[in-house]
This record gives C-alpha cells, sequence and structure tokens, in this order.
C-alpha cells in the first residue's frame, strides 16, 4: 500500500509563494497539496492519496462535529545546507498519533504510513520549505477525524486521515524576547484519566477561554496545574510543556501522565546532560515555583514545544501573586538549549541520535 501522487494544475505562483516564505508567521498560509486516506471498519485504510489542496464536503451529521472524535499531531520540516529536506524525529509523532488515536477511539493509523505521508507530501511541497539559514520551516498537521454520519454516541465506523502543511516562522511574535504566562486557578486541562496526554483538538478547545483570561491578565498564555488548591501541581501551558532550571543545576519538568508527552520535552530532557543539567521529572507544587523564582532557586522557566521550539518565560502571574523569573530576560540555559536544539534540526550541529529523517 502505497499514496498515489496527484499534483496541482494551479500551484500558487513563484513570486506569491516567496511573498509568504518572506514573512509566514504561525499557520496563517497553507501549500498546494495535502496527503489524505480514508478508513472503514470492514476494509481498514484505503485512498491514500497526496493531492491538490481543497475543501472537504461532509455530511452535517458526521461523528467529529458532534462529539469531536479527532486527534492531531504538528511536526516541522527544515532545510539544510546540502539542500535536502529534514524531518525532526517523526517517529515520535507517528508513535504518539497511534496512541492519541487508541484513546479517542479512533483506527490508529499505521506509523510506517504515516512517515509516508510525511515524505511524499514533503517532496511534492519542496518548494515551500524555507531556505537554510531561516529560522522558518514548513510545519506539518496530521489529522485524523470520525467521518460517519451518525448521531448515536459510539466510535464512528469511518475516518478520514489528513495531513496540510503550512510555512511556519515564530509561534510567539514575541519570541526569544520572552513571554508571561498566567497561572489559572480558574481551569484545568486534564485530570488523571483523561486525554490529557492525547493529543486531541477537544483538548485545545476547552483551553480557549482559559487562554483569554490569561489575555485579559496582560499574559501571553495560561499555565494550568492540577490538584487541590493547598497543593496545586504544574502540568503544561497548553500549547507547551513547561520547564524549569535550579540554581543547583537541574532541568526539571512535569512527569508524564495527564500532560502532552511532548517531543521537544523529551530532546530537552535528552540533550540536558551536554549542558551540564540533570534532567528530572517530577511533580512540582506551584508554591515550588513562585518561591523558588522569589529566593532565586529557581534561575530560568521556559515552554518547549514544536510550534514555539523553546520560548523564554520571563514572568508567571496567578491569583494574587506575581513573580520575576531570573532577571526578567531570557536565560543563558535555555538560550543555549534553543541553539543546540535548532542547530541538529537545521543541519548546523551533528545529530549523534540520528533525529533527522
Ligand atoms: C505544536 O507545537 O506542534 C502544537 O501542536 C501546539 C499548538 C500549535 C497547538
Amino acid at each position: 500500500m502505497s499514496f498515489s501522487i496527484t499534483t496541482t494544475t494551479a500551484p500558487t505562483p513563484a513570486a506569491r509563494r516567496a511573498e509568504i516564505l518572506a514573512d509566514p508567521g504561525f499557520g496563517r498560509f497553507f501549500t498546494d497539496h495535502m496527503a489524505t486516506a480514508e478508513w472503514t471498519v470492514d476494509e481498514g485504510w484505503q485512498e491514500l492519496r497526496v493531492r491538490p489542496l481543497e475543501p472537504f464536503s461532509m455530511h452535517p451529521g458526521v461523528g467529529v462535529l458532534h462529539y469531536g472524535q479527532e486527534i492531531f499531531e504538528g511536526l516541522k520540516t527544515y532545510r539544510h545546507a546540502d539542500d535536502s529536506l529534514q524531518l525532526f524525529r517523526p517517529d515520535m509523532n507517528a508513535a504518539r498519533f497511534a496512541r492519541s488515536a487508541r484513546r479517542l477511539a479512533l483506527p490508529e493509523f499505521p506509523p510506517e504510513l504515516f512517515l509516508e505521508a510525511m515524505d511524499e507530501l514533503v517532496r511534492i511541497e519542496a518548494d515551500w520549505v524555507p531556505p537554510h539559514g531561516d529560522e522558518a520551516s514548513l510545519y506539518l498537521r496530521p489529522i485524523e477525524f470520525a467521518s460517519e454520519a451518525f448521531l448515536g454516541v459510539r466510535s464512528s465506523r469511518t475516518a478520514t486521515f489528513c495531513t496540510v502543511a503550512s510555512p511556519a516562522g515564530a509561534y510567539f511574535t514575541g519570541g526569544v524576547r520572552g513571554i508571561r504566562l498566567w497561572v489559572t486557578t480558574k481551569y484545568t486541562r486534564a485530570a488523571v484519566g483523561g486525554t490529557g496526554d492525547a493529543k486531541c483538538g477537544g483538548n485545545y478547545a476547552g483551553s480557549l477561554l482559559a487562554q483569554t483570561e490569561a489575555q485579559e491578565q496582560g499574559c501571553d498564555q495560561v499555565l494550568y496545574t492540577s490538584g487541590p488548591p493547598e497543593r496545586r501541581i504544574l502540568e503544561e501551558a497548553g500549547t507547551m510543556n513547561i520547564v524549569l532550571i535550579t540554581r543547583s543545576g537541574k532541568l526539571v519538568t512535569p512527569g508524564l501522565g495527564t500532560i502532552l508527552p511532548g517531543v521537544t520535552r523529551d530532546s530537552l530532557l535528552t540533550l540536558a546532560p551536554e549542558h551540564g543539567l540533570v534532567p528530572v521529572e517530577r511533580e512540582i507544587p506551584l508554591p515550588e515555583l513562585v518561591d523558588g523564582c522569589r529566593s532565586g532557586e529557581i534561575v530560568e522557566v521556559f515552554a518547549a514545544g514544536t510550534a514555539a521550539v523553546i520560548t523564554p518565560i520571563i514572568a508567571l502571574a496567578g491569583d494574587g501573586f506575581e513573580v520575576t523569573v531570573g532577571a526578567g530576560e531570557p536565560g543563558p540555559a535555555g538560550l543555549a538549549l534553543r541553539e543546540h536544539l535548532l542547530g541538529i534540526q537545521h543541519g548546523d550541529l551533528p545529530d549523534p541520535r540520528g533525529w533527522m529523517r
């Protein structure tokens, strides 16, 4: 089984594409093709195609529109100096996509087909991958959703896989200058046994109101906690995992369970020892973060994700508190890890673990 390829007869004109690539922002523009596949309970995965991007036509009764049975992924392609186009750890995304599918009672898209879809889409959209030397990349967004028109609450007997591609610059316009997080105690993101560790659209839909609250408080993003008020535990920042650097040289991040198992998070835990940092995954109570920023025990905080890469957190605010992290500017450990990761991704630093495909 492999993907059939149909090339568009109406590609974006080269001049327009160059204009977009010069200032892509995040998620605003789409390339000319998409990869799709259809699943039925009787036939399995079929109709594997890379074809011109076009709107879906769907019955208003399909499961995804009623019960949100949907998952997604996010991964980036980089142009290396030798002009090769390289994906960062796509096997991690393929595996997580399958895990998310299981949690949302969707059929697993086989990881080898996932990788083939990414390869073929990148190949056909090669001109959309920004030049080597730019910080930009081509972001791939695989999705899978329930496509059966049926109003009973049960898993869909048909599903659609699709991947679109979108040139990506910085996720936050503030970028490396650092952002402010609002620690919400009003909203939670996930609970034990919920869908917090799956990458499903519903997690993000539920985060939008909290994000509005954060913006109303003059912050850029929300930071979620869980647990009773007297013992709030850090979770994640909604679109990114959270990482602390301690004065004693530890890189500390919440353990897995109810948070998204981020590819960037995993990569930082792996790279930490090369930066003289001891990687630690554990529960982090909110008071430890707040008091640690005040006492200087926590010297840096940053957020990590595919879209946001490493984004320094320069201040945190919540109900009744506001703290500055370190000197209120991006710290050296976060910046060094960011340079290291980007260096591997863009092919300018060695990749001893074979992370690039
Ligand atoms: C990513 O970092 O790839 C994400 O999926 C986060 C977000 C843009 C939803």
